[in-house]
C-alpha cells in the first residue's frame, strides 16, 4: 500500500486555487491556518467548487493543470508527477464532475483527500438475511492433531530491481536504475542482491522465501496469499506490466502448497481503481478479473469462474470441512476513487448480497468458513459504510466463520469483531481478523506466517512468524529464515488463566483479554509493537498512540477504530501501513506531517501560483 502521489498534488492544487482569493504571498500559511482550524469543512467544500470548475474543462486540462502544480510544488519528481496524475487524475475529475457539494460523497471526499471534514455518519442500511441468526456459537476445538497452513501477503515483487542500483533515491521505491547516476557502478549506495528496506522485493527474495516455506512447513495443507503482487512504482503501472507481474507471481506460487489468493489494491491499473459494476468506464477493471479467473483455475477448478463477476470467489478446501471465501475488499477502500459516486452504493457490485448467500449456504451445510481479503475491514483505509454493512454479515454468521485473514498494512496485527463495539469485552468478542506481515521489506524484515489450526473446527491454535533479518549484514549472502515468535508463546501467558496448551484455541475472547493485558502491562504491549514491524524501526508508542493502537485492535469495524481526522493528513492514524520509504520516513511517522513539507515548499517558492497558472494558460490560449 502506498499513498498515491496524486493526493498530495490535489492538496497542492487546493492550496493554489483557493489562494486566488487571498493574498498570494501568504498563500501557504493562510491555507495551512485554514486547514488547521477545526471549522474548515465548509472551506473544503468551497475548494471543491473550484476543483469541480477545473474538472468541467475536461480530463486533459484537469490532468495538465494538476501535473503542473505537482511539478512546481516539488511534491514528487517530475516523472512521478506526470505518471501518477495522468493515471489517477481522470478518475478524480470524473468524481468531481458528478459531485454535489455538501453531500455525503463530498464530505467523504474532503475527509479522504484533505482531512478537512469529519467522517460522515454511516448511512443506515440493513443487510437482508434469508434466515435469522441461530443460537449456536463457534464449536469447541476437537483436540485432534493440528493442521497447518501458510499465510503470505504483500509480496510486491519488483521485476526491475537491480543489484548494485542505488537504494538512496528520491522516488517512492529505489534499487532501479532510474537515471545513469542510479545505475550499478555509478552510485555510492549499491543495493544488495536480496533486497533493501528502501525498495520492493527482488525476485531472488521471492525465490528464497518460497523455498524457506517449503522447508520450514513441508506439511502445510495450503497457503493463503492476501494480495499485492505489483511494485510501488505506481506512476509507471500499466495493464501490460501488471499482467506480467501477476503471471510471474502465480508461476512462482506454483511451488507453494495449494494457494488461495485475493486481489490487492496494487493489482489494478491505475492503482486502486476497481470500478464497481455500476460505474461504466473505458478503464474497466474486467480485464483483471478475467486474468485472475484464468490464473486461479488450477487452484479452484470451476469455482474460479466466479472471479469474473467482481473479483471474489467461494470454494471448498478438499482436505477438510472448510470453505474459503475470498472477497474483493477494494470495493470498500477509501483510495479507490471510483467509489466516490454521486450517490454511493450500499453494495458495490452486489458483493455483500453474494457473501450472504455463500455464508448462508455454508451455515446450512455445517461448514466452517475463512474469509480472506486484502484490506482488513476495520482499518481507517476502509469506508465506514461498507465496513458497517460487512460487519452486520460477520455478526450474523459468526457461528460459521472460523477466522478472517487479510494483509495490506505490511505489519503484523489483529482486529477483533464484537456484537457491541461501544462496549467491547471478552464476553461479546465474536471474530478475529489476522493481518499478515509483508514479504516486501519496506516495512521491516520479509516475513511469512505458519498457522496451526484445529482440523475439525478450523479454529486458530497458534500463529508462528518467520523472518529473514534484512538488517543483519550476512543477509545479503542469502537470507536465513528463522522463527521470530509464536503468538501463543508470546501472548498466552498474559491472560488469566494462562493459555499455553498446544491444543487450546486463540479465541476472540482470548485476544480481547490480550488487549486488556496490553493496557495493564506496558512491557507486553511494547513487545507487540516490536512484533508488528519485526523489530525494525520500532516506533515509540505511549500515551495517545497506545490508546489508539489498542482501540484499533478492538475494531474490526472502521467507525470504531479511533482514527482521528487530522487536517491535511487523515490517512495514517498510527504506523500501520507506514511504508518508511526513503526521504519520507519522518514525515510519515506523525499524523499531520505529510502535508507540511509540501506546504512549506509552496511557501518557499514565491510566485509559484502565478507561474503555474501562466503555464496552463499559455498552453490553452488557443
Ligand atoms: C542519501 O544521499 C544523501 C546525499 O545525496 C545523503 O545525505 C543521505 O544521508 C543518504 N541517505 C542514506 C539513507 O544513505
Ligand atoms: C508498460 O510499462 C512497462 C514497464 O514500465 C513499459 O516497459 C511499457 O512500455 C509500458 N507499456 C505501455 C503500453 O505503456
Ligand atoms: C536483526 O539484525 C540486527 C543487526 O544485526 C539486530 O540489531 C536486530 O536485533 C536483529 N533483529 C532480529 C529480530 O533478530
Ligand atoms: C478472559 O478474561 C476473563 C476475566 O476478565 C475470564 O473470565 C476469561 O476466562 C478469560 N478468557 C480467556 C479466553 O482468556
Amino acid at each position: 500500500m502506498r499513498l498515491s502521489p496524486a493526493l498530495y498534488v490535489l492538496v497542492a492544487a487546493g492550496s493554489l486555487t483557493q489562494a486566488a482569493a487571498v493574498d498570494k504571498r501568504d498563500l501557504a500559511s493562510e491555507i495551512w491556518a485554514d486547514i488547521e482550524s477545526a471549522a474548515s469543512c465548509t472551506a473544503c467544500e468551497a475548494l471543491l467548487v473550484v476543483l469541480k470548475g477545473l474538472a468541467a474543462f475536461g480530463n486533459t486540462i484537469f490532468v495538465d493543470t494538476i501535473t503542473e502544480v505537482c511539478k512546481l510544488s516539488g511534491a514528487d519528481d517530475p516523472d512521478v508527477c506526470e505518471g501518477a496524475v495522468a493515471l489517477e487524475g481522470p478518475i478524480l475529475a470524473q468524481d468531481l464532475r458528478g459531485m454535489t457539494v455538501g453531500s455525503h460523497t463530498s464530505t467523504l471526499f474532503c475527509n479522504t483527500f484533505f482531512g478537512l471534514c469529519p467522517f460522515p455518519a454511516v448511512t443506515p442500511y440493513s443487510v437482508t438475511f434469508p434466515s435469522p441468526k441461530p443460537a449456536t456459537t463457534r464449536p469447541a476445538v476437537s483436540g485432534q492433531p493440528p493442521l497447518t497452513f501458510v499465510h503470505i501477503s504483500d509480496i510486491h515483487v519488483d521485476q526491475f530491481y537491480e543489484t548494485g542500483a542505488s537504494y538512496n533515491c528520491t522516488k517512492p521505491i529505489c534499487c532501479r536504475p532510474y537515471t545513469a547516476a542510479d545505475a550499478p557502478g555509478n552510485n555510492g549506495y549499491p543495493a544488495g542482491p536480496y533486497g533493501n528496506t528502501a525498495c520492493d522485493a527482488p525476485v531472488s527474495l521471492e525465490d528464497s522465501m518460497f523455498a524457506a516455506i517449503n522447508s520450514i512447513a513441508p506439511n502445510a495443507a495450503f497457503t493463503i496469499f492476501t494480495g499485492d503482487i505489483v511494485d510501488h512504482a505506481v506512476w509507471l503501472v500499466n495493464e501490460t506490466q501488471v499482467t506480467a507481474d501477476i503471471q510471474d507471481a502465480y508461476s512462482h506460487m506454483a511451488s507453494l502448497p495449494h494457494v488461495y489468493t485475493t486481489a490487492g489494491n496494487h493489482e489494478a491499473s491505475p492503482v486502486n481503481a476497481f470500478n464497481p459494476a455500476a460505474v461504466k468506464t473505458s478503464l474497466d477493471i474486467q480485464w483483471l478479473y478475467n486474468l485472475l479467473a484464468t490464473d486461479n483455475q488450477p487452484y479452484l477448478g470451476s469455482d474460479a469462474q466466479e472471479i469474473q463477476n467482481f473479483g471474489a470467489y467461494s470454494t471448498k478446501f478438499a482436505g477438510g470441512n472448510l470453505r474459503i471465501i475470498s472477497i474483493n475488499s477494494n470495493l470498500y477502500y477509501k483510495e479507490n476513487y471510483w467509489l466516490y459516486e454521486k450517490t454511493m452504493e450500499s453494495d458495490p457490485s452486489g458483493q455483500l448480497a453474494w457473501l450472504v448467500s455463500e455464508l448462508d449456504a455454508a451455515e446450512q451445510a455445517g461448514e466452517n468458513v475463512y474469509i480472506i481479503g486484502h484490506m482488513a475491514m476495520g482499518l481507517d483505509d476502509a469506508l465506514h459504510d461498507g465496513s458497517n454493512y460487512f460487519n452486520q454479515i460477520v455478526d450474523r454468521y459468526s457461528a460459521t466463520i472460523a477466522a478472517l485473514f487479510f494483509g495490506h498494512t505490511h505489519v503484523d496485527q489483529f482486529e477483533i469483531a464484537y456484537t457491541d463495539y461501544t462496549n467491547p469485552s471478552f464476553s461479546n468478542a465474536l471474530e478475529v481478523s489476522y493481518l499478515a506481515p509483508s514479504m516486501t521489506p519496506t516495512s521491516g524484515p520479509p516475513a511469512f506466517q505458519v498457522v496451526s489450526v484445529d482440523p475439525v473446527t478450523f479454529g486458530v491454535l497458534d500463529i508462528t512468524t518467520y523472518i529473514a533479518n534484512i538488517s543483519d549484514p550476512s543477509y545479503q549472502n542469502g537470507p536465513t529464515w528463522v522463527e521470530y515468535y509464536s503468538a501463543k508463546q508470546a501472548y498466552g501467558p498474559l491472560v488469566d488463566p494462562p493459555l499455553t496448551d498446544p491444543t487450546a484455541e486463540l479465541t476472540p475472547a482470548f485476544w480481547h483479554n490480550v488487549t486488556v493485558a496490553f493496557e495493564n502491562d506496558d512491557t507486553a504491549f511494547q513487545s507487540y509493537i516490536a512484533h508488528k514491524s519485526r523489530g525494525w524501526n520500532v516506533p515509540s508508542c505511549t500515551g495517545d498512540c497506545k490508546t489508539s493502537e489498542i482501540c484499533g485492535m478492538r475494531a474490526a469495524e472502521a467507525q470504531y477504530n479511533c482514527a482521528t481526522v487530522t487536517p491535511g493528513i487523515n490517512f495514517r492514524k498510527r504506523d500501520e501501513g507506514l511504508e518508511r520509504l526513503p526521504g519520507v520516513v519522518e514525515e510519515r511517522v506523525c499524523d499531520g506531517a505529510r502535508l507540511r513539507p509540501l506546504l512549506s515548499k509552496l511557501a518557499a517558492r514565491d510566485g509559484l501560483l502565478e507561474e503555474m497558472l501562466e503555464k496552463v494558460q499559455v498552453k490553452y490560449r488557443e
